[in-house]
C-alpha cells in the first residue's frame, strides 16, 4: 500500500530543488516558477492549452435550431442522450480534478490540472449554450437530467462516479491510480462514441454549430488525455510499486470494461438506426481506441486485429483535428481561434 500525503499549502520549509520534486508525496512549496520545472513536457502542454482558448457563444447555432426539428427520431434521441451524457461527464470532471490536485506535489502539474478544470467548466457551459439555443425549455430540462433518469445512462456514469467516490474515501496510491485511470478512460474512450455521432451529423450536413462546439471540446480533451498519460508515465518511473504485473492487469481490466461499456452504449444510442453509422463501425473504432489508450501507457494491446485506425472511420480524426484549415466537408476557413482582440472590457 502506498500512503498518500495531502500536499502542504503554505510551506516555507518546502523543497525548492527540482531534483527532489515528486509527483506524489513530495515536499512542495506551491510556488509557480515557470523557469524551474522538473517535468519539462509541462511547458509544451501549457502553451498548447493556452492557445486552445475559445468562447462557446462565438459559434453560431442558427442552422442547428432549424436542423434539430428535422432530425430523424433516432438522430434526435441520440443527440439528446449523447448531450446529456457529455454534460454530466464534464460536470463531474470539473468537480473531481481538484481532488486529484490535492495529492499532486509537483506544482507545474497542478497548474495543468487547474487549466483542465477551467476547460471542463467551459465545456459544461458550451452544452448549456447549445441546449438554451436549440431546444425548448422542456426538452432542455429533460436532456439535463437523463444522466440519472435513464437507467442505462445512470449505470454507465456509475462506473466512473464510483471510482471517483472511492478516492474520496481511500487516500492511497492505488486509489489515486484508479481515479487517474478512470479519468483517462473517460477522456480517451467514453467521449468518443459521442464525438463520432456528432461528426457523423456533420458529415451528413446537419447541426454544423453543434459539430463545431464538439470539435473545440475534442481539441481540449486531447490535451487532457496527454496530461493524464504523462502523469501516469511519470508515476511509472517514480512509484513502480503502483505498477506491479497484478496492478497493471487491474488497470487493463478497467480499460477493457470502459471499452465494453462504450460499445454497449453505442449500441443503445446509435445502433444501426443512424444514417452513415453502423454498429460494426462503432465497435471496430472503440476496440481500436482501447488499444491506442493501452499501448500509450505501455500496457500492450488489448484486442488483437484492431491495432490500426479502421479505414471506414478516418473521417473521425479529420473532424477531431479542430485546427485543420480546410477540408472537403467543412467550412473553408481556419477554425483556429481568433485571439481575444474582439473582447471589450466594460468594467
Ligand atoms: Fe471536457
Ligand atoms: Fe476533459
Amino acid at each position: 500500500m502506498t500512503d498518500l500525503k495531502r500536499k502542504p499549502l503554505f510551506n516555507e520549509h518546502g523543497d525548492c530543488d527540482v531534483i527532489n520534486r515528486r509527483m506524489i508525496n513530495g515536499n512542495t512549496t506551491n510556488l509557480n516558477d515557470f523557469n524551474n520545472m522538473k517535468y519539462t513536457w509541462v511547458s509544451d502542454w501549457y502553451r498548447q492549452a493556452m492557445n486552445n482558448f475559445w468562447i462557446p457563444e462565438e459559434i453560431n447555432l442558427n442552422q442547428d435550431v432549424k436542423d434539430y426539428r428535422r432530425l430523424s427520431q433516432a438522430e434526435k434521441n441520440a443527440y439528446d442522450k449523447t448531450l446529456s451524457f457529455l454534460i454530466f461527464l464534464d460536470s463531474i470532471q470539473t468537480a473531481n480534478l481538484p481532488n486529484v490536485g490535492d495529492y499532486i506535489t509537483a506544482n507545474e502539474v497542478n497548474l495543468c490540472l487547474t487549466i483542465q478544470a477551467f476547460q471542463e467548466a467551459l465545456h459544461s457551459q458550451s452544452y448549456s449554450y447549445m441546449l438554451d439555443s436549440i431546444c425548448s425549455s422542456q426538452e432542455r430540462n429533460d436532456i439535463l437530467y437523463q444522466w440519472k433518469n435513464d437507467a442505462r445512462l445512470l449505470e454507465r456514469n456509475k462506473f466512473i462516479g464510483d471510482l471517483y467516490n472511492d478516492f474520496i474515501t481511500h487516500h492511497d496510491g492505488i486509489h489515486l491510480m484508479k481515479t487517474m485511470m478512470a479519468n483517462y478512460i473517460l477522456e480517451g474512450i467514453y467521449f468518443y462514441s459521442g464525438f463520432m455521432f456528432f461528426y457523423n451529423l456533420g458529415r451528413m450536413g446537419k447541426m454544423p454549430g453543434s459539430v463545431q462546439e464538439i470539435r473545440y471540446i475534442n481539441r481540449d480533451e486531447n490535451t487532457h488525455l496527454w496530461l493524464f498519460r504523462s502523469m501516469i508515465l511519470e508515476l511509472q518511473k517514480e512509484e513502480p510499486q503502483l505498477f506491479t504485473p497484478a496492478l497493471v492487469e487491474e488497470y487493463k481490466d478497467m480499460l477493457r470494461y470502459g471499452v465494453e461499456e462504450e460499445i454497449r452504449w453505442g449500441s443503445y444510442v446509435i445502433g444501426n438506426d443512424i444514417e452513415g453509422l453502423t454498429m460494426q463501425m462503432v465497435r471496430e473504432y472503440i476496440y481500436y481506441l482501447g488499444n491506442l489508450r493501452s499501448t500509450s501507457l505501455g500496457f500492450g494491446t488489448l484486442y488483437e486485429g484492431y491495432e490500426k485506425e479502421p479505414a471506414s472511420m478516418e473521417w473521425v480524426s479529420m473532424y477531431a483535428n479542430a485546427n485543420l484549415i480546410k477540408t472537403d466537408f467543412f467550412e473553408a476557413r481556419s477554425s483556429a481561434y481568433a485571439k481575444s482582440s474582439a473582447l471589450v472590457d466594460d468594467l
